[in-house]
């Protein structure tokens, strides 16, 4: 018998543990560098550009509202606009592909939003009862225990903290095809959103702000220096 699948789905029930090795994924990681130097010919094959925006889509986000949405920016003359408005973003702006995180606003994360009833009815297809569970405990939640509702900033905020899960995702599924990124918050947020939303209308502002930005492609350069990071002894303790 065949089972029905809503587009929204992605099979995941029956598979196994993976069985991949560990190492694989360190050295990924440990490849992966905030590129300063991008080879502005070089570019991302639709597959590997592909794979990387799966990892986006399989990213978790709180509660499963997905709050975000990708601008791909890959015209040139909006790129040299975007660089009057960013200090840290101009090497990123060569990059084969560059990626606007735009993140919903309050009036999206309303319970009873068109946007929430879409991710609650249409994508996770949930009955009225476990929405009805949902309600009562996301009101708890924007109210007292995260407070995301106490303000315009904390509830964009809050969606904006997905969007850096995602970026994550994607910059970790780069590296591991052997490509580079740079995560990116080096620009003003109302001078870009002047620019992208308002201008050239590529997003609603009422809906939507810029959590942040990243570039993906080819380093044209090595790092010069090797990674720093505190040592686990900095970074763990351990509570028995
Ligand atoms: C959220 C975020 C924003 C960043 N913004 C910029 C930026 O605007 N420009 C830039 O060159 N690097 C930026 N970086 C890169 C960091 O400086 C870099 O990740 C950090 O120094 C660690 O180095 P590594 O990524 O090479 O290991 C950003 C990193 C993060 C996570």
């Amino acid at each position: 018998m065949e089972v029905y699948m809503s587009k929204y789905e992605i099979e995941n029930v029956k598979l196994t543990a993976p069985k991949l090795d560990r190492k694989d994924l360190e050295y990924a990681m440990t490849y992966r560098y905030a590129c300063k130097k991008f080879d502005s010919k070089k570019k991302i094959s639709e597959e590997d550009w592909n794979a990387i925006l799966t990892a986006a889509r399989l990213a978790p986000t709180s509660l499963g509202f997905e709050p975000y949405e990708l601008l791909v920016i890959q015209n040139p003359e909006i790129r040299e606009k975007m660089k009057a408005h960013g200090w840290g973003i101009q090497a990123g702006l060569e990059a084969s592909h560059f990626v606007v995180f735009l993140t919903r606003k309050k009036v999206d994360l309303e319970f009873d939003s068109p946007y929430v009833r879409h991710i609650q009815e249409e994508v996770k297809q949930l009955p009225a009862e476990i929405d009805a569970a949902y309600r009562e405990k996301y009101a708890q939640f924007t109210t007292s225990d995260y407070k995301t509702f106490e303000s315009e900033r904390a509830a964009f905020d809050w969606a904006s903290k997905q969007g850096y899960i995602v970026m994550a995702n994607m910059m970790t599924m780069a590296a591991y095809e052997g490509l580079d990124s740079c995560p990116l918050e080096g620009f003003n947020q109302d001078d870009m959103t002047a620019l992208l939303g308002d201008e050239l209308g590529l997003f609603d502002t009422k809906h939507f702000g810029i959590a942040v930005m990243a570039a993906f492609g080819y380093r044209d350069e090595e790092p010069h220096r090797n990674k720093t990071r505190r040592t686990m002894d900095e970074i763990v303790t351990v509570v028995e």
